[in-house]
């Protein structure tokens, strides 16, 4: 499975369940970039490739808002201006998803972090866990494609997963081709939210990028090309990262 090549062993690290110590696999990846970039497309796509699970914030945040949890009352008056919620209720509510079973052997975050505060926060945490981010990925795409992308989105009611009316449209309008629920507009994909959230949060992903450009994490692919191209692109990226682990090389 490509999975087992794109991970790699840690030396020293152990799985001991069973009885039997054996070296653990483990990916942690962390994909950045802008408010429609691409992120819940391309992390749905190394998630069936790598078979860890996808976590993103935002997703959790309007699971919470859905289920009218303390987090999501929180959470919603920062979503709905199209501002980040505050680092420490978001990092809070990474930290208890990491930390599930499902998570054990890596994960794909999705929009975490999303502030230096929440990248040191992330490294402290994986540190106590014998781990690290092993790959950052920045999907690049200019602030002027965004706008489009956003307002042409549409995601399923079950699942989150993403369509765009021009550029990813599903096999029947309305409809999600992968469960079969309705297609919804976000409410933070209204015109004058989606300017707020560009405006608001673009310095704070330069401030993180810089942090793993710091680390050697950092990797860079083009997002403005196809879907398909982006993804390869990726995989290529952390196809490198497989002989040449950042920290490592
Ligand atoms: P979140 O849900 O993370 O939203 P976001 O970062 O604004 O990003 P999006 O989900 O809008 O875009 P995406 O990059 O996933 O793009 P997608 O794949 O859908 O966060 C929402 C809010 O929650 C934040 O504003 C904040 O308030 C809060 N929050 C979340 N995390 C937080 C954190 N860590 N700290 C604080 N607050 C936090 O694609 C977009 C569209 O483009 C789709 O229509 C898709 O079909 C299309 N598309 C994708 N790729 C391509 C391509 N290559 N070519 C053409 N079209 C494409
Ligand atoms: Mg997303």
């Amino acid at each position: 499975m490509l999975g087992r090549a794109l991970a790699w062993t840690r030396p020293g690290r152990r799985d001991q369940r069973d009885g039997d110590e054996r070296d653990v696999l483990v990916t942690l990846i962390v994909l950045l970039g802008a408010p429609g970039a691409g992120k819940g497309t391309q992390a749905a796509a190394l998630r069936d490739r790598l078979g860890i699970p996808h976590i993103a914030t935002g997703d959790l945040f309007r699971a919470a808002i859905r289920d009218a949890t303390p987090v999501g009352l929180e959470a919603k008056s920062y979503m709905d201006a199209g501002q980040l919620v505050p680092d420490d209720v978001t990092i809070r509510v990474l930290e208890e998803r990491l930390g599930r079973p499902d998570a054990a052997a890596g994960a794909i975050l999705d929009g975490f972090p999303r502030t230096v505060v929440q990248a040191r926060a992330l490294d402290t945490f994986l540190a106590g866990h014998g781990r690290r981010v092993d790959a950052a990925l920045l999907i690049d795409v200019p602030a002027e494609d965004l706008v489009e992308r956003l307002s042409g989105r549409w995601i399923c009611r079950a699942a989150g997963h993403p369509y765009h009316v021009a550029m990813n449209p599903p096999q029947v309008a309305g409809i999600c081709d992968i469960d079969g629920s309705a297609l919804v507009q976000r409410d933070d994909d209204r015109p004058e939210t989606i300017r707020a959230r560009l405006a608001s949060q673009l310095a704070d992903l330069d401030a993180v990028v810089e942090h793993y450009r710091g680390t050697g994490a950092l990797r860079t692919v083009d997002g403005r090309r196809p879907i398909a191209e982006v993804s390869a692109g990726l995989v290529g990226a952390l196809g490198a990262l497989d002989t040449a682990p950042p920290g490592r090389a």
